[in-house]
């Protein structure tokens, strides 16, 4: 088995972390970079030039942006992306890149900082705690039975399914059905049909689609309002957001800040979903034993029928061929930090005001920390498998405390998804496709991916 570098094991055989990580500074060396600038950012370039950067220059490389004063820093050892992340995360503010997130979010607390996002993230939290998870649980439930239906249409026809759009369709429902409950009806009543289905289908972040998401969001307020008036509280996550409080004011969330923290769900709360489960259909269908595996584990788990919210946790395979998957496409495979004070990272010097750069995309395929990392293997995420390997070496979801909030929830709706449709149905990428990946704010597919389906 192979052997992370950076992880020990003591006499008794416990793990142990190396901390071997903050050695005098070597000054009399220029730090390892590139002598030309780059401006790294959420895009092809980068996504490109990352690898190349940590092969050349190794754990932590300077580089140079031209449009920045500061240099900026990428690290890919998993010891380093702790210590951003976790053991000296408060040194670390949200970095570059997060303005163009602003504009769709406001200040939901993806893009929140310091009291604020604690005093957000304080009020949100209870929300996805696993108390409320099994009534969660039965909402995409009734979402994937109308998808498994619509699925049945499609495999009776011969027509092929276009998986990126299905995904999408099917995990900006579930989000919205938490957010709003039955209310996502008095939206749909409004305008004919799910007003938020541009989002899916025109996928760009750009000025005009933040402009109709906001413009969207109006209506929000005006749901917000009515729930006031009325006192509904139906069971949703706008419901547990109005009735959050702070825990030293005891305030309310102002109605601006509802929004804002809506808007952050849709859009944090979908496309990673969807992303993830539409890369799932594409890796099971080439690999027809993981696909098999899978569906005999539902079967052993649930019998003939679905799985229930407790036998969730039992689906083991099905848990690692998410896992698996989201090391090979983790949607969110670059996000950035800015450091509040100096820091040393892997001997370099990091000055306050500097920008960090980390990416799940390059850790999670590095050969140093993943045998074969190009390959789709679910096992090596089996019990008792990689326990050598350091535990950021694997990080789609971030760490530390601002670690994804919805981390837990997206496992439930995911295995969901897969337990309930993968017995009944075969997928295969239809011939002639080229599947090319599209790196921007989430990492993409670039052109939808078909296939096609067959019931079993
Ligand atoms: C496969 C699914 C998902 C992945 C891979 C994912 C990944 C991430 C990552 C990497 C971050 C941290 C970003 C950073 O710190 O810069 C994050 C934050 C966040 N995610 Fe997710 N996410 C997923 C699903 C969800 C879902 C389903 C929801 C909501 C229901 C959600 C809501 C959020 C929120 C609100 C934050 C901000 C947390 C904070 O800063 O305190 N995510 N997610």
């Amino acid at each position: 088995m192979y052997n992370s570098p950076l992880v020990t094991r003591d006499p008794a055989g416990r793990r142990k972390h190396c901390h071997a990580m903050n050695p005098t500074p070597d000054t009399s060396r220029p730090a390892p970079g590139p002598t030309q600038p780059h401006h790294l950012d959420c895009d092809e370039a980068t996504f490109r030039l990352i690898p190349r950067l940590a092969e050349a220059y190794g754990d932590v490389v300077r580089v140079q942006s031209p449009n920045l004063e500061r240099p900026t820093w990428l690290i890919s050892n998993p010891e380093h992306i702790r210590r951003v992340l976790v053991s000296n995360h408060r040194n670390y503010v949200k970095g570059v890149g997060f303005e163009r997130v602003e504009m769709l979010l406001g200040n939901g607390i993806i893009v929140s900082d310091g009291a604020f996002w604690r005093r957000q993230r304080t009020m949100i939290q209870p929300a996805f705690s696993r108390g409320n998870m099994p009534r969660f649980f039965d909402m995409v439930r009734e979402v994937t039975e109308r998808t498994r239906a619509h699925w049945r249409e499609l495999a009776a026809t011969g027509e092929t399914l276009d998986v990126t759009h299905a995904t999408g369709e099917y995990a900006l429902e579930v989000i919205l059905r938490l957010i709003f409950s039955e209310d996502l009806d008095f939206f749909r009543d409004q305008e004919g049909i799910n007003p938020f289905r541009f989002l899916t289908e025109d996928p760009s972040r750009n000025l005009m689609v933040a402009m109709k998401f906001r413009q969207l969001l109006k209506q929000v307020g005006v749901l917000i309002q009515r729930r006031r008036e009325t006192g509904a509280r139906p069971f949703d996550l706008l419901s547990l957001m109005m009735d959050a409080r702070a825990s030293r004011s005891n305030e309310a969330m102002t109605d601006r800040e509802l929004v804002d923290e809506v808007a952050t769900l849709i859009i944090a709360g979908h496309e990673t979903s969807a992303g993830t489960l539409n890369w799932a259909w594409y890796l099971l269908g080439q690999d027809e034993a993981s696909a098999a595996a899978l569906r005999d584990e539902v079967c052993r788990v649930c019998g003939d029928g679905d799985p229930t919210y407790d036998q969730l946790e039992q689906l083991a395979f099905t848990r690692q061929v998410l896992d698996e998957t989201l090391r090979l496409y983790p949607p969110v495979w670059l996000f950035t930090r800015k450091a509040v004070e100096a820091d040393m990272l892997g001997g370099q010097q990091i000055a306050p005001g500097d920008n960090v750069f980390l990416s799940p995309w390059l850790t999670q395929r590095m050969e140093r920390y993943w045998d074969e990392p190009e390959a789709f293997r679910p096992e090596r995420f089996a019990p008792g498998q990689g326990d050598d390997r350091h535990d950021q070496a694997f990080f789609p979801f971030s760490a530390g405390p601002r670690r994804c909030i919805g981390e837990f929830f997206s496992y439930v709706e995911m295995r969901t998804h897969l337990a309930m449709l993968a017995p009944h149905f075969r997928l295969r990428a239809t011939a002639g496709q080229s599947i090319e990946l599209e790196p921007a704010i989430n990492l993409r597919i670039r052109h939808n991916l078909t296939m096609s389906i067959e019931t079993l």
